[in-house]
């Protein structure tokens, strides 16, 4: 499987006594499972600060002392997925909602590595791109993504009637934007509407590596 050859790459790459950002999603888990076997099995201390509760419990399963941004201003590293890349490394996250905390701890770390299947890679980013709003501010953070030229839609609960509710207490939108052709400008344009604390797009300035999963091994895109 793609995705599991390049999490068990990123899993060789944590060094002793490291502290590391962990993002989310199914990728992150795959990644989270096979360093708890190096963990157990080389006795290594390893310190990590999750991007969401999904990660929290995974991290607390595999051993991971799990740690904070009060307690560490600089993570070593940050292990996360995405939902597209492009070949200049700007990529789209926060499927799984979890895109708030995830821009937190890849900003913090010296280095960021995205671990992907190769069906993830495009030449320009299309996904829709989540959105974290304050719910007080929906109606007019619509408005103004419109202005931008996307088509925001609020996405729902799989397991309740109404909105999804982020780790953080928030809503997400999912705009439709078409092609991305600037991705870093857009990026800022969209935190600047009130009420909106972060989007999806992880422009190239953040990240360091993309480790593409391939049938075979791994293809390893640098920044
Ligand atoms: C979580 O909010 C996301 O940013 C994930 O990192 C992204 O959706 C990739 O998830 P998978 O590894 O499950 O595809």
């Amino acid at each position: 499987m793609e995705k599991a050859n390049s999490a068990k790459e990123a899993a060789r790459l944590i060094e002793d006594g490291m502290v590391i950002g962990i993002g989310s999603g199914s990728t992150v888990e795959i990644f989270l499972n096979e360093l708890g076997k190096r963990i157990k099995e080389e006795e290594l201390e390893i310190w990590g600060v999750p991007s969401s509760y999904q990660s929290h419990m995974l991290a607390v399963e595999n051993g991971i002392t799990v740690t904070d941004l009060i307690q560490f201003e600089e993570l070593d590293l940050c292990v996360d997925g995405a939902d597209q890349v492009d070949e200049n490394l700007n990529c789209i996250k926060g499927k799984g909602g979890a895109l708030l905390r995830e821009k937190i701890v890849a900003q913090a770390a010296e280095e960021v590595i995205i671990i992907v299947d190769s069906r993830k890679i495009v030449d320009v980013l299309d996904e829709r791109v989540p959105v974290e709003v304050f719910p007080f501010a929906y109606g007019n953070a619509v408005k103004e993504i419109k202005k931008l030229g996307g088509e925001a839609v609020l996405r729902e609960s799989d397991r309740k009637l109404g909105a999804c509710i982020t780790d953080n207490g928030n809503f997400i939108l999912d705009v439709d934007f078409g092609r991305i052709e600037d991705p870093e400008g857009l990026e800022c344009r969209i935190n600047c509407i009130a009420g909106v604390f972060e989007n999806g797009i992880f422009p190239r300035r953040l990240i360091d590596r993309v480790i593409v999963g391939t049938k075979d091994g791994v293809r390893v895109l640098r920044n």
